[in-house]
């Protein structure tokens, strides 16, 4: 059996461990949807998945994986194939940054990243993409108002949102007509474990104005279920989104750096 002939059909939720995918999960799961969610953390997945079955809804499944390793992909579709799942919607939320100068963070890291952000989000979703045509489904791609512009202090983390961007733009174009709408979330500072991860100073994180991941996911779980192309939650990062095509990078990318190197720890 392959993962587009499983009886039951599912909202496949990447980085479901916690911030906006496990927020994203609990509105997918109050709304109806059975749910298969993935990351590395089991404890805080099973936990997820117990909170979702105590409110009624079926237990999601679970499916433990690094998705930065390149067979991930491979291995999380068989475990689906072999679960009798089938996604009907696709959630590729999972994804990290590191808060620094290139050339001083780890380059293993900043690969790492590349994996998990583009390689892992792209394998996945051209594995996905034929059964979730098959049955008129949709795509959300979690990216970032930092897809919008270069980010030196953080320069590989934005680069790959730039990619979740471009590549969902064009992705929902060549799908159009076929039923399966792709949407990109574009979130600004979200208060979750992303700034820790990223190695940001709490205290600096904590002084930017932020919006909760559940505010976040909601605006998510609207655009996907209404098809929309994109997605950015919240008026300041809108208006960010709007305004930044006309501000020159001279004046731009100082301004970026300076900010990203006083977050950090
Ligand atoms: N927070 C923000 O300010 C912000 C702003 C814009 C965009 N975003 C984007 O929003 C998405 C969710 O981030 P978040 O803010 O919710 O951060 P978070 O709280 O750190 O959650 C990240 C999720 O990704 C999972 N993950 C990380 N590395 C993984 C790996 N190698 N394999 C599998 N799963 C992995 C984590 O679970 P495990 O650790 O258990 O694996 C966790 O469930 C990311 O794509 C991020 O870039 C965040």
């Amino acid at each position: 059996m392959t993962a587009e002939t499983g009886s039951r059909r599912v909202t496949l939720i990447t980085g479901a461990s916690g911030g906006i995918g496990a927020d994203l999960a609990r509105i997918f799961a109050r709304n109806g949807h059975d749910l298969a969610l993935v990351a590395r953390s089991r404890d805080r997945l099973n936990a997820l998945a117990a909170e979702i079955e105590a409110t009624g809804r079926p237990r999601p499944l679970v499916f433990v994986h690094d998705l930065a390793s390149p067979m991930s992909s491979e291995d999380l579709v068989s475990d689906l194939a072999m679960a009798g799942a089938s996604v009907e919607i696709l959630v590729n939320n999972a994804g990290y940054g590191l808060n620094g100068a290139a050339l001083e963070l780890d380059r293993a890291g900043q690969t790492g990243i590349v994996d998990l952000n583009v390689r892992s989000l792209t394998d996945l979703t051209l594995r996905l993409a034929p059964g979730i045509v098959a049955v008129r489904g949709k795509i959300l791609n979690v990216a970032s108002v930092a897809g919008f512009l270069p980010g030196p202090g953080m320069a590989v983390y934005y680069a790959t949102k730039a990619f979740v961007v471009s590549f969902s733009d064009a992705l929902g174009q060549e799908l159009r007509g076929s039923g399966v709408t792709v949407t990109c979330l574009c979130p600004g500072f979200t208060a979750t474990d992303f700034q820790a991860r990223a190695g940001m100073d709490p205290k600096m994180a904590a002084a930017v104005p932020s919006m909760s991941a559940m505010a976040v996911a909601e605006d998510g779980y609207r655009g996907v279920m209404a098809g929309r192309r994109r997605v950015v939650p919240g008026l300041m990062n809108k208006f960010a989104v709007a305004i930044l095509p006309f501000v020159p990078n001279l004046a731009l990318l100082p301004l970026i750096q300076a900010m990203q190197m006083r977050r950090r720890s």
